[in-house]
């Protein structure tokens, strides 16, 4: 397993391009598999999380060419396996978004539960109450969720969320697209990645009217056409970059994005006294980090709240604010296992049920630090670019799976950080 090697304390100064979203790419990659067509996705960024899943959706049988700069073409014509193996699965957890496409395609799936992961038990109940509801028989045994379809499709139904679950309202606009009759969902997600999918849909063909609000309307139609898009901007690779220029008192340029999708994470960096500039033309935004932080609060909701995650890369900010932050983990269950790591760097953290208070400005020390999940990864990069002396960052793969080529834009930023296989 490799890890990164950081000197911190250096003044970073430059521009960086900001890649696709992993969380638009996933759900999109997997909508391909409704249309038997053939599809292009370009601007995906290359992520361990995006090859998985490509080979997962080789394993089904279509044919998917390998990702080049970025694009990746996708015939779902052929379908010659409903089943995705728990040891493709587990590694990726989206994975289960097949489920509902495969019923469509084939009228039955074996699909293996995703199983937990570092940051909570992460439950299926909602995919698996709502697609019942669209006329799915669902029995799960022995770590498999066993589904069929009668007739062979779904039968338009209303469903409404016990909560705004992300993945469950991609699954439920993916089973309900090709449906027979209208669909109305109650308590959906409003994600800027699901407003992605369903404009993605509508221009294939589909009828999908309320994304980005709770109420999502679908009229069932009968085929869709392919996929031709580009993946919008990583609003969470955009938020941690503000993070790490941010602490490294730097004045960074983020390239390819918009301001639409990330209001509620920019109010809170300007609270704490960051400046930002954009200009719409070049898409770009100038952040200009202020001398000394001020600390700030922050609560993660469902959006257009604060985003889960971007949590632990505003709290490793919040280290070098002058005052004390409180920073509320609402959620996932067990989303703070950064801080550990991060009081191994001389963080001054104190977290009780989710809640974590920091108290700040303090400067830290490099260390060696463990990653845990993708986002902790991401916080600790924050810190050891601004602690002073030498930070090693064990089991990067987490890292890999969230954010393109991160060295290598960290170095041309001017930071001194290297990667070093194990
Ligand atoms: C998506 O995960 C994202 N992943 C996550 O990003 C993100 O943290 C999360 O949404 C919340 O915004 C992708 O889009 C690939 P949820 P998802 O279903 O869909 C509970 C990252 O760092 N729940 O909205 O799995 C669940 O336990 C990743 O890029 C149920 O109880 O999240 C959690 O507490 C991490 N039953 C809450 O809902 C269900 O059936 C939100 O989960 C489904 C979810």
């Amino acid at each position: 397993m490799d890890m990164l090697e950081i000197y911190g304390g250096n003044n970073l100064t430059g521009a960086v391009d900001i890649s696709g979203s992993k969380n638009a790419a996933l759900p999109i990659l997997i909508a391909c598999l409704l249309n038997g067509q053939p599809n292009r996705l370009q601007n995906i960024p290359r992520l361990r999380d995006t090859l998985f899943l490509a080979e997962l959706l080789r394993s089904f049988g279509v044919d998917i060419e390998a990702q080049k700069n970025n694009q990746i073409f996708i015939d779902t014509k052929q379908i010659t396996n409903n089943r995705a193996e728990y040891n493709m699965v587990r590694k990726m957890r989206a994975s289960v978004l097949t489920l509902a496409p495969l019923l469509v395609r084939t009228g039955a799936a074996q699909v293996s539960l995703p199983g937990g992961c570092a940051i909570g038990s992460r439950p299926v109940d909602i995919h698996l109450k709502g697609l019942e509801a669209l006329g799915a028989q669902i029995e799960v045994t022995q770590g498999y969720i066993h589904a069929r379809l009668k007739n062979n499709t779904f039968v338009g139904n209303h469903f409404k969320l016990d909560l705004p679950s992300v993945g469950a309202t991609e699954q439920f606009i993916l089973a309900a697209v090709c449906a027979n009759g209208e669909s109305v969902f109650t308590n959906v997600a409003k994600e800027p990645e699901i407003v992605e999918l369903c404009n993605v849909l509508n221009r294939a063909g589909a009828k999908i009217s309320g994304h980005g609000t709770n109420r999502l309307c679908i009229q069932g139609v009968s085929n869709l056409s392919g996929i031709d898009h580009v993946i919008g901007f990583d609003r969470i690779e955009a938020g941690t970059f503000i993070a790490i220029a941010a602490v490294t008192k730097s004045s960074l340029v983020l390239k390819n994005i918009n301001l639409d999708s990330i209001e509620s994470v920019l109010e809170r960096f300007r609270f704490a006294g960051v400046q930002f500039e954009y200009c719409a033309n070049s898409q770009s935004l100038w952040v200009k980090p202020p001398e000394c932080l001020r600390p700030a609060d922050i609560e993660t909701a469902a959006y257009p709240g604060f985003p889960t995650d971007m949590q632990a890369q505003f709290l490793a900010t919040m280290i070098f604010a002058h005052g004390e932050s409180t920073i509320y983990e609402r959620i996932f269950e067990n989303r703070m296992m950064h801080v550990p790591e991060l009081r191994r760097l001389g963080a001054k953290i104190e977290v009780y049920n989710s809640k974590a208070r920091v108290i700040g400005p303090k400067k830290l020390q490099g260390a060696p630090v463990m990653a845990t999940d993708l986002r902790a990864s991401a916080s600790l990069v924050i810190a050891a670019l601004a602690a002073n002396g030498r930070s090693e960052i064990r089991r990067v793969y987490h890292l890999d799976r969230g954010y393109e080529n991160l060295v290598e834009k960290l170095q041309m930023l001017g930071a001194k950080i290297k990667r070093i296989a194990q």
